[in-house]
């Protein structure tokens, strides 16, 4: 199978194997694990951050920054596609009794500007208002299609919400794809937000878990919520070391997920009814239209697993994505398969 469904979807390399094979564990319950401190020291270095805590899923790493930046009765700014907002059920309602301002770009970028943000702030205004509490940025962004924020705009958000107190969270869950496809460093992406969550289990490609980033203050009131929420694991340097291997050896491949995402988006423009623009896919995340080719997206991936292909289809588009278990021969596997599915 040709599994384009998600870039979650990958097995633990051989490297990872026999890294959580011979990994050194202890109870991280008691701080003792010594491989995951050792990957919890490594990704705080990398990122430039004071601190790191290990955490089972992205959905809790994010969860978490919202609990400890916000109050009950805040609303949290966050782009309408955001996973945040989308994918992690209510829980910022749930856990932390915020509620979510969405906000739609205006460009269909997913990607806000400062003055997009800004409109829909509440802060030291009427009483009767729920006030801001946070800013949730996602980079690269998932369901706009991989798309980038920049270090620039990054600053800029941060710098005009600092000076009206407000913090700003990242969900960097594809910050190294970010990384890559902007020549930038994971560290000058992160530098100006108040905390930052990456996934090791996506694009990376370690079986499980992710990282919350943040000043050691933080990341120390983090440790408790992540026991709150049934997230305190003990030997865990099982897991921390195949996040170790993935941290330090896939990032310098990443641009290879992206090469075949572009070569794949051309090979898609070129079906008659597809609708996409190669040159807007920049990461390993691909989004298209189907809708003109008259068959809809839930049975495009329906027949497309008859050419050992998957996909997800969503509403009247198609998501693909790619990561290092599809090689460029699988691309032109699925586009053939693709061309006979939309022409049959
Ligand atoms: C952008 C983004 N953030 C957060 C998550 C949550 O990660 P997890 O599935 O580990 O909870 C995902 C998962 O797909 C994601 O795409």
């Amino acid at each position: 199978m040709i599994d384009l469904r998600s870039d979650t979807v990958t097995k633990p390399t051989r490297a990872m194997r026999r890294a959580m094979a011979e990994a050194e564990v202890g109870d991280d319950v008691y701080g003792e694990d010594p491989t995951v401190n050792r990957l919890q020291e490594r990704a705080a270095e990398i990122f430039g951050k004071e601190a790191a805590i290990f955490v089972p899923t992205g959905s809790m790493g994010n969860q978490i920054a919202i609990k400890l930046h916000t109050r009950p009765g805040q609303e949290v700014v966050i782009e309408e596609r955001g996973h945040i907002f989308n994918f992690e059920m209510a829980a910022m309602a749930a856990v932390s009794g915020t509620i979510p301002r969405p906000v739609r770009s205006r460009d269909g970028s997913g990607i806000l500007t400062w003055d997009e943000i800004e409109a829909a702030l509440h802060v030291g205004g009427a009483y009767y208002v729920a006030p801001t509490g946070l800013i949730a940025l996602e980079n690269s962004h998932n369901l706009a299609g991989g798309t980038l924020l920049t270090r620039s705009r990054t600053e800029e958000i941060c710098e005009r919400a600092h000076e009206r107190k407000l913090p700003v969270h990242l969900d960097g869950a594809r910050i190294f794809n970010a990384a890559t496809a902007l020549a930038e460093s994971v560290a000058a992406l992160a530098r100006p937000v108040d905390s930052v969550m990456f996934c090791l289990s996506k694009a990376l490609g370690a079986p499980v878990g992710s990282m919350l980033l943040g000043e050691r203050a933080f990341i120390e009131e983090a440790r408790s919520w992540r026991k709150l929420l049934g997230g305190g694991m003990r030997q865990a340097g099982v897991l921390a070391a195949a996040g170790l291997v993935a941290l330090e050896e896939t990032p310098r491949r990443l641009h290879e997920d992206h090469a075949n995402a572009r070569k794949l988006a051309e090979g898609l423009a070129e079906i008659p009814g597809i609708k996409i623009d190669p040159e807007k896919i920049v990461t390993n995340i691909i989004i298209f239209d189907v809708s003109e080719t008259g068959i809809s997206a839930d049975e495009i991936c329906a027949r497309l697993q008859q050419y050992n292909v998957l996909a997800s289809g969503f509403g009247d588009s198609i998501r693909m994505v790619t990561h290092y278990d599809v090689s460029s021969d699988d691309i032109d596997v699925a586009l053939k398969g693709m061309k006979e599915v939309v022409s049959r």
